[in-house]
């Protein structure tokens, strides 16, 4: 099975090595920057979890400043997008060179849109839902550090590929220990984890510290509330959401699960980054604000991690 991994950031890095341990896949990893640089020269450490050593001779690394080679052009079975969500339409223009006829991508992007995204590149037909609770962040270039073991969701969307299509990719997955399964509502799945990202993210990123700190009460609480706020606006929506109680009990397992994970958001704040606010809490706000429905908490913390830039 042929794999691209578009936008290896510490999560693409972590499922690229994961995937790389896998007999019968072959990666093209597709990075950029100081990290994708130093992938392509010298491979890829991964620690934390597990320990892997992927070798630059073992897979294709290729770097956005270069440019996709030509050769793996329609050669490719699974497009996985693992970069940012400003990214996707981008990251997707690439995985419609890279597919073969019957390839098909995903997005494991944070935030609200960025299936839709794909959608109108590569048609609804080649397009799962997707979402991930790995903890990753990158020590350094060319090392990821796997922080945290958490799932991986494939799902069907509105004429979309179904399980039958996704199986061969599920059965990779789980044999790169990647905890895969697959939802048949993916709306509800890419929701639960924006309703995980709105109450972990902009709190730990602000707080600046790691995911597990947010386990403190007063921290919990006030990123419970966030997520209830953005939980009114999916029932609204009529996204088959868990009851609150199921939410808080996911939100204390991802935290706990991630307990030493440096969040991605707190990471982009760190490398003086773009957030993914507007995809995240900002997203909830504005339709919030569509249906009516005041989400103070959400508003207040994406002033507050814009702020953050602005000074
Ligand atoms: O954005 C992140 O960092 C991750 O989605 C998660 C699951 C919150 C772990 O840190």
């Amino acid at each position: 099975m042929r794999i691209a991994i578009l936008g290896s950031g510490s999560l693409g890095s972590l499922y690229a090595s994961l995937l790389s341990q896998v007999e019968g896949v072959e990666l093209l990893i597709h990075g950029r920057g100081s990290h994708g640089a130093e992938m392509a020269a010298h491979g890829l450490h991964l620690e934390g979890m597990s320990t892997h050593f992927l070798s630059n001779e073992e897979v294709f690394f290729s770097l956005e400043e270069v440019g996709l080679p030509a050769h793996a052009s329609g050669t490719i079975d699974f497009a996985l997008l693992t970069g940012k969500a400003g990214q996707t339409t981008y990251l997707a223009e690439l995985a419609r060179q890279l597919l073969n006829d019957e390839g098909m991508a995903l997005s494991l992007s944070n935030g609200l849109g960025h299936a839709e995204q794909c959608i109108e590149v590569l048609g609804p037909q080649r397009v799962f839902a997707a979402t991930s609770t790995h903890g990753a962040w990158r020590p350094s270039p060319g090392v990821v550090h796997w922080a945290g073991k958490g799932k991986t969701v494939l799902g069907s969307l509105p004429g979309g590929p179904g399980e039958t299509e996704a199986k061969p990719l599920l059965d990779v997955l789980l044999m790169a220990g990647l905890e895969p399964s697959w939802s048949s509502d993916g709306l509800a799945t890419l929701w639960k984890k924006v309703l995980l990202n709105i109450a972990i993210n902009p709190l730990a990123a602000l707080a600046g510290v790691e995911n597990g700190a947010l386990l403190r009460p007063d921290l919990f609480s006030s990123a419970f509330s966030t997520m209830q706020e953005g939980a009114a606006i999916a029932r609204i929506e009529r996204v088959a959401i868990p009851d609150d109680v199921e939410l808080e009990q996911q939100l204390r397992q991802v935290l706990t699960a991630t307990a030493t994970n440096i969040c991605s958001m707190l990471q982009d704040i760190r490398a003086g980054r773009m957030t993914e606010i507007s995809s995240l809490n900002q997203a909830i706000v504005l339709r919030g604000e569509r249906a009516g429905i005041a989400t103070p908490l959400n508003k207040m913390l994406v002033a507050m991690v814009n702020a953050l830039h602005v000074g």
